[in-house]
């Protein structure tokens, strides 16, 4: 799939690699390949080892580095690296990438009507949390601590408290209900503000669905 990211802090973060001749270096979070195109640009002599954990991902561009790409969680780097590989830099560019909320089709983004799962995982078993989970049974108290923790969205308490109305009549099952009831539990002046009122919230519970991924 064509890359449709704008890689963020592109120059800042391959300054603070201090890349030499042959320098191997990992690329964590590849997504559309902008940092690991500018190591090759910079040094093409590097050895690029790349990870993405998402399946609709992958090394997408004919480079004149050696990159060689895993679709692996960066949680499996070990296993990755052969023995005692030597690595001089590593990058993380944690988030998601512009195809992800735009193409993923997972309901990343609030902007258009999709089924809530906002998973990275590409094909989520029945183990795996989603959103679709954490907007139906997490309790209150959890919903409103999420929006505001990971968030900081000052109507949290609110938010949750209508997440869990709107759930006592009928399931929550697509991005653009849970938009709804966002709105309806918000004050009006809030939602003619530059940032879009869902933003803080579907932040929120991207994170609260794959931070597990990140840590565990
Ligand atoms: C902000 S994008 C990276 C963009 C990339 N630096 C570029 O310039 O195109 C973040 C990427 O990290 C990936 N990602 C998130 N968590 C991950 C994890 N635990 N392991 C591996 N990849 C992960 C996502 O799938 C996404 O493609």
């Amino acid at each position: 799939m064509q890359s449709i990211h704008r890689t963020v802090l592109l120059n800042e973060a391959i300054d603070g690699l201090n890349l030499k001749a042959n320098s191997t270096v990992v690329d964590a979070t590849f997504g559309g390949g902008g940092h690991s195109a500018e190591i090759c640009r910079r040094s093409p002599s590097a050895k690029i080892i790349a990870l993405d954990q998402d399946k609709s991902v992958s090394k997408n561009k004919a480079s004149s580095c050696n990159i060689i790409f895993y679709n692996e969680n960066f949680r499996n780097l070990d296993k990755v690296l052969e023995k005692d590989e030597k690595v001089n830099g590593i990058i993380f560019d944690l988030g998601l990438s512009s195809n992800q909320l735009e193409n993923s089709g997972r309901g990343f983004s609030f902007q258009k009507d999709e089924p809530l799962l906002m998973t990275m995982k590409a094909n989520p078993t029945s183990w795996d949390l989603t959103a679709l989970d954490v907007v139906n049974t997490w309790s209150e108290k959890s919903l409103a601590d999420i929006i505001y923790g990971y968030g900081e969205e000052k109507f949290s308490r609110k938010i949750a408290k209508g997440i869990v109305e709107a759930r006592n009549q009928k399931k929550i099952e697509t991005t653009f209900e849970l938009v709804k009831i966002i709105s309806k539990s918000v004050p009006g002046v809030y939602k003619r503000g530059r940032l879009h009122y869902a933003t803080k919230t579907f932040q929120a519970i991207r994170i609260a669905v794959n931070v597990s991924d990140f840590f565990s």
